[in-house]
């Protein structure tokens, strides 16, 4: 099979194959990020504009980094310095700037749906860099290379994700990534942040870490976002480490090849405490390292895609 997406707008629309030719293709790339020129020509002559309406570290380093290693030109943007401010619509700011000839945008917007208004409304490819709640592909991607890196597969893993399911992007990528390389998942947190009618995506629910642990081979636990304790979703942050918190304790029972897995920013001694998180069932920073090579060939076959 041979991609022929222009886009990447999440990981629900592609299938088993498409999603194994990106982290195969990702696979070749990571060894440039070893050498002591990290450079390849593959990109020479593109231009990528990386269109951050929302704040970012991780996502928005590891795009202009892959972008660079790739020798394509790379513009930055931000919502604070932009006409965005000014009341210019997205399309018309995304017009104007596709007008200076570029050829990849890459969108991180709070409003789920925004790269596919964009991918409607423009020629060049558009890269979702997480859309509101609604997807964080490459986010997805990268926790699943970084699962098949270590683990040697991904069909008949058991993946628990942990937290704020309802209105975490990275869980849902994650889930359809999962679900269709043939994974078990189980989603964990409180009722009240796991959205109703979630088993129709196909992954088991629970309300009880403790019971998970022994079986999982992959624990990605999420950022609580602090902001939603005011709409009282859970009791306080308190109660939420104890009975969601994954630490030395619980992880007594856990399997001793374990993945522990945070798509970041963590919220140490919340979710997760310093222990676990710089623990040696940690692979966040290998999550980190691994994203620039799965962007890189996001980058690189969205960009040669006829569409
Ligand atoms: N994982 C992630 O999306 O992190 P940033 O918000 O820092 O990009």
């Amino acid at each position: 099979m041979k991609w022929t997406r222009k886009h990447l707008l999440g990981l629900e629309d592609l299938s088993a194959e498409e999603i194994n030719i990106v982290l195969d293709t990702a696979e070749s790339f990571r060894e440039v990020s070893t050498r002591k020129k990290k450079k390849v020509p593959t990109l020479t002559g593109k231009v990528v504009v990386m269109m951050f309406v929302e704040p970012s570290t991780r996502t928005l380093t590891s795009f202009s980094l892959a972008a660079r290693r790739l020798s394509a030109d790379v513009v930055g943007f931000s919502r604070g310095g932009s006409s965005i401010t000014k009341g210019e619509t997205l399309i018309d700011t995304a017009k104007n700037i596709q007008a200076m000839g570029i050829d990849v945008i890459v969108l991180r917007h709070p409003a789920p749906g925004a790269p596919h208004l964009l991918a409607r409304n423009l020629d060049a490819s558009i890269v979702n860099a997480g859309d509101g709640t609604h997807e964080h592909p490459t986010q997805g991607l990268l926790d699943i290379f970084t699962m098949r890196d270590r683990l040697k597969r991904i069909e008949g893993l058991t993946v628990a994700i942990v937290g704020d399911i309802k209105y975490s992007r990275v869980a849902r990528s994650n889930i359809w990534g999962l679900k269709k390389l043939g994974a078990r998942v189980i989603v964990v947190g409180p009722a009240t942040l796991i959205p109703s009618h979630i088993e129709d995506l196909g992954v088991e629910v629970c309300y009880d870490l403790d019971q998970v642990i022994p079986e999982c081979d992959v624990i990605n636990i999420l950022r609580i976002q602090l902001e939603r304790q005011k709409s009282g979703l859970f009791p306080s942050i308190r109660e939420y480490a104890r009975v969601f918190g994954l630490n030395t304790e619980r992880l007594s029972r856990a399997k001793h090849e374990l993945l522990i897995m945070h798509p970041g920013p963590m919220n140490r001694g919340i979710e997760i405490t310093p222990e676990v998180a710089d623990g040696r069932h940690s692979v966040v920073l290998d999550q980190v390292t691994n994203g620039v090579a799965v962007r890189m060939a996001v980058l690189y076959l969205v960009a040669g895609a006829k569409g």
